[in-house]
């Protein structure tokens, strides 16, 4: 075994000391504050929603739609899950990760269920998993728990069971149907999850839930009354022009931004615009000038002065 670098010595410093636990977040709600949960796939994004002061970062199975260009989740691996559970590691310091169970890696066996729960702690780096199911999860959820591994569940809309739902369609619209989503919940809770996430379904639903269930939930076209809401970051920034879901509010257009960007770089390309003067280096770059010498005749102000010249 390789002994630390220093560099692992700090990261591993700084997320003992910064990144909300499970603890804090329960913690949180209680205090009736409400927590903001964004998925993120990779190192620039995470650092940019943990500067904003996201609190969850979920590494979401959505990667398979918004990154990988799937139409469902289904296609996601733990692999994938892992390494982009790495990469918002390493962009974040002070968010709680939590890594989304891919299909398969839960559903076939309880001991498939701890071995990769345990795989997102140990190699992925993420503080708790989240996995899709109610009533008949249970029992895995609460196996998971034991072992070590908080679980967030995540009832109603589930998008690994599109096929099961006919679409990706709002659950809970009938007295029966939300009775039924109710009793996930709650039996999601009694396992020992400590939040769900409660995905397309009617706000007063959401809203009963939230009520009886006894941990925070975090909602997601779920209405105003949850704990906490996520948002997929791509939806949020504006990045996915074609889907334009009721529950999204899009706090950007970085879609359109990025599109006059990039046409704008290209034009400037073609017209021999880009790159000016300022992004190009110099063949033969002036010395550095060194003050109170009688031989220098340049300044310390020379452009170019610097490590790139
Ligand atoms: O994968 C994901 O992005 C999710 C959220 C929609 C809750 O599960």
């Amino acid at each position: 075994m390789t002994s630390p670098t220093s560099s692992d010595r700090q990261a591993t410093q700084a997320t003992r000391t910064k990144r909300l636990t499970t603890v804090d977040l329960v913690a949180r709600a209680d205090r009736g504050e409400r927590i903001t949960m964004v998925t993120a796939y990779d190192a620039t994004f995470a650092r940019m929603l943990d500067e904003a002061g996201v609190d969850v970062l979920l590494v979401g199975d959505s990667v398979g739609m918004v990154v990988q260009g799937h139409d469902t989740t289904l296609p996601v691996t733990m692999d994938e899950i892992i390494y982009h559970c790495r990469a918002v590691g390493r962009g974040s310091s002070r968010t709680h990760i939590v890594a989304d169970m891919p299909f398969m890696s839960y559903q076939a066996s309880t001991t498939d269920a701890i071995r990769n729960a345990g795989r997102c702690l140990s190699e992925g780096g993420a503080q708790s998993i989240k996995l899709e199911g109610g009533r008949s999860l249970a029992s895995t959820i609460a196996r998971i728990v034991d072992t070590g591994v908080p679980v967030m569940g995540h009832v109603g809309l589930t998008p690994q069971s599109v096929h099961a739902m006919g679409g990706f369609r709002v659950q809970g619209r009938t007295e029966e149907a939300a009775d039924r989503v109710f009793e996930d919940a709650c039996a999601v809770a009694r396992a020992g999850a400590y939040s769900v996430v409660l995905e397309g379904i009617p706000a007063e639903l959401a809203a009963r839930i939230t009520a009886e269930v006894g941990i925070p939930t975090i909602g997601i076209g779920a209405g105003p009354h949850c704990d906490g809401q996520v948002l997929v970051c791509y939806d949020l920034l504006g990045l996915t022009p074609t889907l334009r879901p009721k529950f999204v509010k899009r706090y950007a257009e970085m879609y359109t931004e990025g599109l006059a960007a990039v046409r704008q770089y290209c034009d400037e390309v073609r017209s021999g615009a880009f790159p000016a003067r300022e992004h190009s280096f110099a063949a033969h770059p002036e010395p550095p000038v060194r003050p109170n010498v009688t031989h220098g005749t340049t300044s310390l102000g020379t452009p170019g002065y610097g490590p790139h010249r």
